[in-house]
């Protein structure tokens, strides 16, 4: 994740992330979590556009696990679209990824474009998930699923304190919807057989194994590349949004369907 308040942090945040979350993740749970929101749908020798691929980690397991033909990951940020190219190069499928720095707004494809669209926690950043979802729905092939992972609230309206503490102390650029909003959303779209899986208390438990972790056996080591100063900033958002998730303020989510054959 970035933001501009943390711009001068970028390299040090990547540092972090990867270290808890693993080559090529700025998000929870890595390839398992991938692979469990994708479970059940068959990506072999499709094309496949993933939104928000930040450093590519997705994008990579998506090829050579998944054995998708071709992935298209867009992102807003040059510098990430580098580290993807970069990721892709080291793991030997660069001739089967594409990675393209995109303006937030409409989709650049023509219709039907992809067979399958997925994305692991960004979509968190495109405020209007009605829009969003159209869009998905628009370059989606007929019968083409779309599959991933975001960060829900748990809330209408205002955030309770704890989360909005989190919020400031995350200083990230959030546009947060509930479950409601997502189904209603892709409803509208056009969807069908939508699954909306809810992922707060298994990250309940996971974000404290990761607060550990960067409090004990990560400590020293990020200490010395990141500086301690950053490291205890980001055990401190760790703290609030522990807070944040158990008070179900926030709401980490699955979300599968289906554009009609
Ligand atoms: C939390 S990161 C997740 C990155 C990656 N999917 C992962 O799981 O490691 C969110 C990503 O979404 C990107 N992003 C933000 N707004 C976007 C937009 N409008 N279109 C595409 N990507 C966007 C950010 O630059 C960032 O790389």
């Amino acid at each position: 994740m970035t933001s501009d308040s943390f711009q001068e942090y970028d390299d040090n945040l990547m540092a972090l992330l990867e270290a808890v979350w693993g080559e090529g993740f700025m998000s929870p749970g890595g390839t398992d979590e991938v692979d469990r929101y994708l479970s059940g749908i068959d990506l072999a020798d499709l094309s496949v556009l993933d939104i928000g691929c930040g450093l590519g980690g997705v994008d990579v397991h998506l090829v050579k696990q998944h054995r998708a033909a071709k992935v298209t990951g867009i992102d807003v940020e040059p510098w990430l679209i580098d580290r993807c190219n970069a990721l892709a190069q080291k793991h030997g499928v660069d001739d089967r990824t594409e990675f393209i720095c995109v303006d937030p707004g409409p989709l650049p494809f023509a219709d039907s474009r992809f067979a399958a669209v997925t994305s692991k926690d960004s979509i968190i950043h495109i405020a209007d998930k009605h829009a969003l979802a159209a869009d998905i729905f628009r370059v989606l092939e007929p019968g083409g699923w779309f599959a991933a992972s975001d960060w829900l609230s748990g809330y209408e309206g205002e955030p309770s304190a704890e989360m909005q503490a989190y919020l400031e102390a995350e200083g990230l650029d959030f546009g947060l919807a509930t479950a409601n909003t997502y189904a209603d959303a892709l409803t509208a779209a056009g969807f069908v057989d939508i699954e909306i899986v809810d992922r707060n208390e298994w990250y309940r438990q996971q974000a404290r194994d990761e607060r550990d972790q960067l409090g004990g056996a990560l400590y020293q080591g990020l200490a010395s590349q990141v500086g301690r100063e950053f490291l205890e900033h980001e055990i401190d958002v760790w703290d609030k949004l522990i807070i944040a998730l158990d008070q179900g303020q926030l709401r980490p989510t699955h979300l599968r369907c289906k554009k009609p054959g």
